[in-house]
């Protein structure tokens, strides 16, 4: 049974209770009320109770017959499963791979069926995202490119002072260019389907917690493009969509690897930033990441199944953010100001002292002489 329908459940029973048993021979706040509140209160249960029923109950889905989708970043997690499902439900898929000879790829073309095609696409290749363009308009025969999944995307968990420029605009070449060059090479054959476009976004790009900068910069970036290209593309009758999941055990959130780069970017840190801030202070964080790594939820069909709705039911909605937790969690944080929302991320991310602080003490002022020289005065 599904959480809604059970709080659903819930506020009938409550419903029932209260109305067969008043008034209570303890007093309750119905007794303050008069008739018409308290039929109003009746009222309210039963149409809170309705409104999550109707939320439940399954939506119109369109027919997959002659219906092609095109979903980046294929060779694993979310995409990879996302594409042996839409063929399962009859779909004709182009799996963007990658890396086409390498073992993910190759397991897709073995667990699926004829329709689907695996084809190599760099998404921040503009030649290569061209010929993918091109193999799409030449091998879709009768059907139509219905749907756009723009999944890939590659991820870094380091503290901005020992995070590259490259590995910034690296990320933010994937994450966003890559969705902006896929997405436009693909424009003009949804707008003969009406289709849509399908946006793997995060959590991260409505928050960003410490350690984020990059990857919570590109996912903003991606929510931002989503906002224009709905509102833009409107006028065509194409949807766009985003999908907005928290933490998954997927390749792109493996310890070691993440561990590996932070390893390597922090081996080429200028050396005066590292004695700032001490192996001791690198080796707590460390701990910290993986600690949060192992926080991430390994029921990935939570986000496939979204992503699925997203493609196939006649009315999407806007924004998918799978698992009512995080989605509580996500309505919460959205609504709290910044300085409480500071301080419950400093305690899920706890970290030490850096080096540099050690022997301060806390009164001292952490803005450098040079930059009182040019404060102005209050008066000003
Ligand atoms: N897992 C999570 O917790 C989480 C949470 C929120 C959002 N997301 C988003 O979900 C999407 C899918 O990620 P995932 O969790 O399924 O991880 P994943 O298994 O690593 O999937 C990402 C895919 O993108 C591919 N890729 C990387 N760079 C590419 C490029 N330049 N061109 C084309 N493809 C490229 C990767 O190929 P290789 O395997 O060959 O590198 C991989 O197949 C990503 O956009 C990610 O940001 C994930």
């Amino acid at each position: 049974m599904k959480f809604r329908t059970g709080v659903a459940i819930l506020l009938l029973n409550i419903c029932v209770v209260v109305f067969m048993y008043r008034p209570w021979p303890f007093g309750g706040f119905l007794d303050y009320l008069t008739p018409p509140l308290e039929s109003m209160f009746y009222l309210a249960l039963v149409a809170v109770a309705c409104l999550l029923l109707w939320s439940t109950t399954p939506k119109a889905r369109v027919d997959p017959a002659n219906k092609a989708v095109f979903i980046t970043g294929c060779d694993s997690g979310f995409g990879h499963e996302l594409a042996e499902r839409l063929d399962k439900m009859g779909y004709h898929v182009f799996a963007g791979c990658l890396a086409p000879d390498r073992e993910g790829a190759r397991s897709l073309k073995e667990s699926t069926s004829d329709r689907l095609r695996i084809v190599p696409i760099d998404v921040t290749d503009d030649f290569q995202v061209e010929q993918a363009v091109k193999y799409v308009k030449d091998n879709i025969g009768e059907n139509e490119l219905w749907a756009l999944v723009n999944n890939a995307g590659v991820a870094v968990f380091c503290e901005i002072e020992w995070c590259s420029v490259q590995e910034f605009q690296k990320i933010m070449d994937v994450n966003v260019f890559g969705i902006v060059r896929v997405t436009k090479g693909f424009l003009p054959l949804l707008r003969q389907s009406e289709g849509r476009v399908i946006n793997v976004a995060s959590l991260a790009g409505r928050f960003t917690l410490p350690a984020f900068a990059a990857y919570s910069m590109s996912k903003k970036a991606c929510i931002a493009f989503s906002d224009a290209l709905r509102q833009e593309m409107n006028k065509f009758n194409i949807k766009v969509i985003t999908i907005e999941p928290g933490l998954y055990k997927t390749p792109i959130t493996l310890e070691n690897y993440l561990i590996d780069q932070n390893r390597k970017s922090w081996a080429e840190t200028p050396t005066d930033v590292r004695a700032d801030y001490g192996e001791e202070y690198f080796d707590a964080f460390l701990k910290q990441v993986t600690l949060s790594l192992r926080q991430a939820r390994p029921n990935v069909m939570e986000v496939v199944d979204n992503m699925i709705e997203a493609v196939c039911t006649e009315n999407p909605n806007y924004c998918y953010v799978p698992y009512w937790r995080y989605r509580l969690r996500a309505f919460i944080i959205s609504n709290l100001p910044v300085y409480l929302t500071d301080k419950l991320f400093a305690a899920r991310f706890p970290v030490i002292q850096p080096e540099s602080r050690k022997n301060r003490s806390p009164k001292t002022p952490t803005t450098p002489k040079s930059f009182k020289a040019f404060t102005l005065p209050n008066s000003a």
